[in-house]
């Protein structure tokens, strides 16, 4: 059964993922940890006719957890023929007073799971000269943001790696996307222990979602969500890069010392 995968879809860009490719007719199995989520979401698109909406619990960090997950979809008999690799977390504050091992976490996450499970559904992708594989990266991975450094860093890793895959993959039928999100509303600020930062643009996940969905019709190797988020990345081209980290630390430091840091 032809089923797209979507890790992190218990809220947020995920769910408005899942939503959106059931309501074009797609299978969904939707992978993260709370269970409650999983099971009211996959019962909304179940009553969506004419598609199946199926759930895995599962902790992305666990060292063998993209392993399980790629053989419990093999046991399914499912084939995913497309992979929205989404899960991912953040954390804001001076680098050496935030957790290491949720630091550490962060890297198993947004980087270590999502490069294993790339690997794993890649393989009969090629196989069938076809697929489609989203990894959601950010507009922080187009420059260090000091505060929030490991994180910008595991972004700057997935959206190096996705456009390398998309080249890569073009020949072969597979359409490897980065989706580079700016500040979205969702429960990403909470998860990270963080207050939103002060953002003139804020885009719903919906927003995301349609500008990923549009990137996929063009063929694009890259998807910056919303044009003022486009407009600044662009902008950030021209200016030095030691500015444009001075710049981000600036109103990051600002918003810690207004209490918008750990918690
Ligand atoms: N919101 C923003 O401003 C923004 C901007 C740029 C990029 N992004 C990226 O967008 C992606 C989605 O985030 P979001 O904004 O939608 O935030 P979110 O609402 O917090 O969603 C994060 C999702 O990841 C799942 N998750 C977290 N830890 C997990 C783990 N260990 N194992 C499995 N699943 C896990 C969460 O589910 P459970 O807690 O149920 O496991 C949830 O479904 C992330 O990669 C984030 O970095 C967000």
């Amino acid at each position: 059964m032809n089923t797209t995968l979507i890790t992190g879809a218990s809220s947020g860009i995920g769910a408005a993922f899942a939503r959106k490719l059931a309501q074009r007719g797609r299978n969904v199995l939707l992978v993260a940890r709370s269970e409650d989520k999983l099971i009211a979401l996959c019962n909304e698109l179940g009553r969506l006719s004419g598609i199946r909406a199926q759930y895995v619990v599962m902790d992305l960090t666990e060292p063998d957890a993209p392993a399980r997950l790629f053989e419990e979809t093999k046991e399914r008999a499912l084939e995913i023929d497309m992979l929205v690799n989404n899960a991912g977390f953040g954390s804001m504050g001076d680098f050496l007073k935030l957790e290491l091992t949720r630091e550490l976490e962060m890297i198993d996450l947004n980087v270590k799971s999502l490069v294993e499970l790339t690997n794993r559904f890649l393989l009969p992708m090629r196989e069938r000269r076809q697929g489609v594989i989203i990894n959601v990266a950010s507009t922080a991975g187009f420059q260090a943001v000091p505060y929030m450094a490991t994180y910008a860093a595991t972004k700057a890793f997935v959206l190096s790696f996705s456009e390398a895959l998309w080249e890569e993959n073009r020949p072969f039928g597979i359409h490897v996307l980065a989706l580079c999100p700016g500040v979205t509303d969702t429960n990403f600020f909470e998860a990270a222990r963080i207050g939103r930062p002060p953002m003139r643009t804020v885009q719903t996940a919906e927003e995301v979602v349609g500008a990923a969905l549009r990137g996929l019709k063009r063929r694009k190797s890259t998807v910056i969500s919303g044009w003022t988020n486009w407009l600044t990345v662009g902008a950030e081209r021209f200016v030095p890069r030691s500015v444009v980290i001075k710049v981000a630390a600036k109103a990051l430091r600002s918003h810690l010392h207004k209490g918008g840091g750990i918690q």
